[in-house]
């Protein structure tokens, strides 16, 4: 899968030294020091690109910047209509003493306002550091990606399994009524 990633960082590295081994290409934008992209990408053994062109070019578009340069970095991406965009930010104030926004909207939901067109995933890594150690599990288990999931995706699933869950009663009542019936037939044979 062609990723394209904007905010070659500590995350957006992390997400190129762990995935890159299995086969994924990558390319790196964003930055306000080119010299300092084109280092990160060379570590990596990537391409970089403006996040215009790499938005273009990849399937999924990993969104790994401070919460702050958010607007300003899907404004240089532009339209990126049909693709992934996977949302790792967190809606941190600058200084990291707390939530950015919350409580009455969400980062997500944020980002998912300002990327028109895209497929928004929200799915934070794990700490940055450990995805760069030599080794990124915690007691030998690898360690989760945790996934904010769409409210309505969830209520359709879990209606779908009621529904279906009220098929199979009302099938195993009648199926148990028959068995009744049959069973009580035969004792009157008997
Ligand atoms: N670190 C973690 O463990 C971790 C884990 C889960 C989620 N997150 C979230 O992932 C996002 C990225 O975190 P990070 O630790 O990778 O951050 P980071 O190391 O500071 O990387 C951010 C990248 O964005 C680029 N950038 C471009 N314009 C920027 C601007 N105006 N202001 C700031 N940066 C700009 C920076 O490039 P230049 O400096 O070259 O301009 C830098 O490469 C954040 O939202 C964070 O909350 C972090």
């Amino acid at each position: 899968m062609r990723i394209g990633v904007i905010g070659a960082g500590n995350v957006g590295t992390a997400l190129v030294k762990r995935l890159k081994p299995h086969g994924h290409d990558f390319k790196l934008s964003f930055s306000r020091d080119a010299a300092k992209l084109r280092l990160a990408a060379d570590a990596f053994g990537v391409e970089t690109g403006l996040p215009s062109e790499i938005v273009q070019w990849a399937g999924v578009v990993a969104l790994t910047v401070p919460w702050g340069a958010v607007p300003e970095a899907l404004d240089q991406a532009g339209n990126m209509p049909g693709k992934i965009l996977w949302d790792c930010t967190n809606a941190l104030l600058p200084d990291m003493s707390g939530l950015a926004i919350g409580t009455t909207t969400s980062g997500g939901e944020t980002v998912a306002r300002l990327a028109i067109g895209t497929k928004v995933v929200k799915g934070i890594p794990p700490m940055a550091e450990l995805l760069h150690s030599d080794d990124p599990t915690v007691n030998g288990q690898p360690v989760g990606l945790f996934v904010a999931v769409p409210a309505v995706w969830v209520y359709n699933y879990f209606i779908g399994k009621i529904e279906s869950f009220d098929v199979e009663m009302d099938n195993s009542s009648s199926e148990l009524i028959d068995y009744f019936i049959k069973r009580s037939s035969m004792r009157g044979k008997k």
